[in-house]
């Protein structure tokens, strides 16, 4: 059997792994687990209302690129939300952001750039979506380590010039995954104008942009808008994931200058799986939903408080600034991940199984992830569990 080369060196995928790690440890107590980012707050009420008034839908091969209701929603959404005017044709539906991540690339990434291998900058620790990504379209990924000395985001001011000079794409996350940093005007400034000096694309990933610490994280096609960039530089994610805690209704958008737009829209078109007409109807009405969105930040701005309590005066703690996600420094995340299982029945994630491994050194490695989705009072046991297990 024949079998494409690009993929034989990808390192294991997170959750093989993470189970070939704990499986076999019997946990130390009744099991809390706090690793999947699955949200668990209740999605708005009138869901399944919805979906029954247009269930006659089912019958009907969906739209590829979205009904007009659901595109007018996300541009309303963008407007509300970010102050930026697009149209329709400036947006696409997608079945979450992951699918649009990874198709995106596949019409947004050239054969070559300045006669050479294309480059796709991803962070690291990553959502490894971008890794795949990179590799499917036959560009090579550069993996830019994501520390707290480059404060939690990916410094692509420090790429070399030969990097740059052949990168077509680079993904960015804000809030991110899994640190919760957000980058600000002035960081989405400096990579706009360096996209706009070496001719390539921005990715971003802004599916956690609706969960919040404080101000409401800028977002880069606002910042490219007011400084008047190219409206090709920028593709922005969007998710109903984690804004209305519906990640099985796999509901996103893209959105970007009309002609990144035509691209995508294109490849959904020959290719796409478009998503249900009853699931876009309940789509166009989340967009439209800021007050259960605004109440399920609410509910994270308790958990953030909470995670601040219990780790506070923590050597290296930061509590995330946006999503949902705790990155606690530890000497050895793999370590930490069995001892926390072992002793007290709380499961974590290795930061290094979210990270790509570079002569020798992950920078995920002194790090496990914590996701903050449960009921308030578990994750408060699960945290406190875990700091009395991991630090004292
Ligand atoms: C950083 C990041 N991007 C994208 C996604 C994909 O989300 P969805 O496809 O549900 O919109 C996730 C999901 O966990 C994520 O953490």
């Amino acid at each position: 059997m024949m079998y494409p080369e690009r993929f034989s060196n990808l390192p294991e995928a997170t959750w093989p792994r993470l189970r070939g790690l704990l499986d076999s440890i019997t946990p130390g107590d009744t099991p809390n687990v706090m690793t999947i980012g699955e949200p668990r707050h209740d999605f708005p009420e009138w869901v399944p209302d919805v979906i029954a008034q247009t269930s006659d839908l089912f019958g009907k091969y969906p739209s590829n690129e979205g009904t007009p209701e659901l595109l007018d929603a996300s541009v309303g959404f963008l407007k509300r939300r970010y102050g930026v005017d697009v149209g329709r044709e400036n947006v696409v539906t997608l079945n979450g952001t992951r699918e649009g991540l990874y198709n995106a690339a596949m019409v947004l990434c050239p054969e070559q750039k300045n006669g050479q291998k294309p480059i796709i900058l991803t962070p690291n620790p990553f959502y490894q979506v971008y890794m795949l990504a990179a590799l499917s379209v036959g560009a090579e990924p550069v993996y830019v380590p994501v520390r707290a000395e480059t404060q939690f985001l990916p410094d692509l001011m420090s790429m070399s010039e030969d990097v740059l000079s052949r990168t077509a794409i680079a993904y960015v996350c804000s809030p991110s995954n899994p640190q919760g940093a957000i980058a600000s005007c002035d960081y989405w400034r400096d990579v706009i104008g360096l996209a706009e000096e070496y001719d390539f694309k921005i990715f971003a990933d802004e599916c956690y942009s609706e969960i919040y610490r404080n101000d409401a994280p800028v977002g880069a096609m606002q910042v490219a808008q007011e400084m008047g960039a190219d409206p090709e530089r920028v593709v922005i994610f969007h998710s109903l994931s984690k804004r209305s805690n519906l990640p099985g209704l796999r509901s996103g958008f893209a959105a970007s200058g009309s002609e990144n737009i035509k691209q995508i829209r294109m490849l959904r078109a020959y290719a796409g799986a478009p998503v249900p007409m009853p699931l876009q109807a309940v789509a166009a009405r989340a967009w439209a939903d800021d007050a259960h969105s605004d109440a399920n930040r609410a509910l994270y701005q308790e958990k953030y408080a909470i995670a601040d309590q219990v780790f506070g005066g923590i050597q290296g703690f930061q509590g995330p600034e946006g999503g949902f996600f705790l990155w606690l420094p530890v000497d050895n995340g793999e370590d930490a991940a069995v001892k926390a299982w072992r002793e007290v029945g709380v499961k974590t994630l290795p930061g290094a199984y979210l990270s790509k491994e570079e002569n020798g050194t992950s920078p995920g490695h002194g790090y496990v992830r914590v996701a903050m989705v449960a009921e308030k009072q578990e994750m408060q046991r699960g945290l406190i569990a875990l700091r009395d297990c991991l630090y004292r």
